[in-house]
């Protein structure tokens, strides 16, 4: 049997170039692995727990976040992608596995806490919100999903999961697989101030389609090395964001050792640093840009590729949820 991969992401806007570094490009790269069976949920459930007085916003996004999806090279007809609210057996699953967890383990959740404090809910916090985690194994667990790529900011999600799916196993029976995170190897991508990380909420991301002109803007404002004043100062590369990024995105690995090694002595400016990265990025993110507009023009196509993606995932869950129903004794007729 083929391992089930499942990750996925909030619908509330464009994707950016941290999302490409800590999943999609894992994503793209084992679709094409014949041990795996891939799935993508678009979380519109879970985005809604953050922007429940926001629906529109977190509707508008779906088709975005799927058209960012095929536009970086994920092929539909190898990933199923669906939408997370079109399969009402999640939440079903997740008001099930709500029993299972304490409600002291979801305010530990260092995820959950560090959202808590950027978005300043402190007691005022929804239920909806500390839940999530429970919601998110859900998500995984549906469709027996084994294996999930993401950044490492989810990785309590994951053990949260997997929490979940021993103590449902150890008391009704063997149903679920422990799932594990698959991380990518770049550690955490920091948006272009350098202070936190690359996350459209702090307004500090560069997007998988972003035009050329805000590209070169936002490649100018990025945050350096404050003491590497004239290019003849010897500069530090701890920190410096356009290498951070050189470091993720570079394909030339000898010449940016080599820029690296001049830049640390003296020598290289900060403008000649961004110049190459903005060089580099724009041709990553062009061909990219391009199969967005494409997109962008066929709306009915879109539309037609979750449908297809939302009922294979619907079938998985249905066959799944037979399973769970029949060991927790609530299958009555
Ligand atoms: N919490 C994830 C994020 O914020 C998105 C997500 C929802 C997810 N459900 C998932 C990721 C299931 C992996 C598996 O990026």
């Amino acid at each position: 049997m083929k391992k089930v991969i499942l990750t996925g992401d909030r619908p509330t806007g464009p994707l950016h170039l941290g999302h490409y570094v800590g999943s999609l490009e894992n994503r793209k790269n084992l679709q094409d692995d014949p041990l795996y069976d891939p799935f993508i949920i678009i979380a519109d459930i879970q985005a809604l727990t953050d922007n429940y007085q926001e629906p529109a916003r977190v509707r508008d996004n779906v088709a975005e976040v799927a058209k960012d999806y095929v536009a970086v090279g994920i092929n539909p007809k190898k990933t199923t992608i669906f939408i997370q609210s079109m399969i009402p057996q999640i939440a079903e699953l997740t008001v099930l596995f709500m029993n299972l967890v304490k409600h002291s383990r979801l305010l530990r959740n260092p995820t959950v806490k560090e959202e808590i404090r950027q978005k300043g809910y402190g007691d005022m916090v929804t239920a909806g919100f500390v839940n999530y985690p429970i919601s998110q194994a859900a998500d995984i667990l549906f469709c027996k999903g084994e294996v999930v790529p993401v950044g490492k900011d989810q990785e309590p999600m994951i053990e949260q999961a997997r929490e979940i799916a021993r103590s449902f196993n150890n008391i009704y029976g063997e149903v679920f697989p422990e799932p594990d995170a698959l991380l990518s190897t770049v550690s955490r991508l920091p948006g272009i101030s350098g202070t936190e990380k690359m996350s459209k909420s702090l307004g500090n991301a560069i997007y998988l389609a972003e035009p050329t002109d805000s590209l070169k803007k936002k490649v100018d404002s990025m945050y350096t090395d404050p003491n590497h004043v004239r290019p003849e100062d010897p500069g530090k590369l701890e920190g410096n964001i356009p290498f951070i990024y050189l470091d993720a995105f570079d394909p030339d690995k000898a010449g940016l050792e080599a820029l690296k090694a001049n830049y640390v002595e003296g020598g290289v400016g900060d403008s000649q640093v961004k110049k190459r990265l903005f060089e580099v990025l724009e041709t990553f993110i062009s061909p990219i840009r391009k199969n967005r507009q494409g997109l962008d023009m066929v709306p009915d196509e879109v539309t037609k590729m979750l449908q297809d993606g939302t009922e294979r995932a619907l079938a998985r869950a249905e066959m799944v949820m037979k399973e769970v129903r029949q060991v927790m004794k609530i299958n009555y007729f």
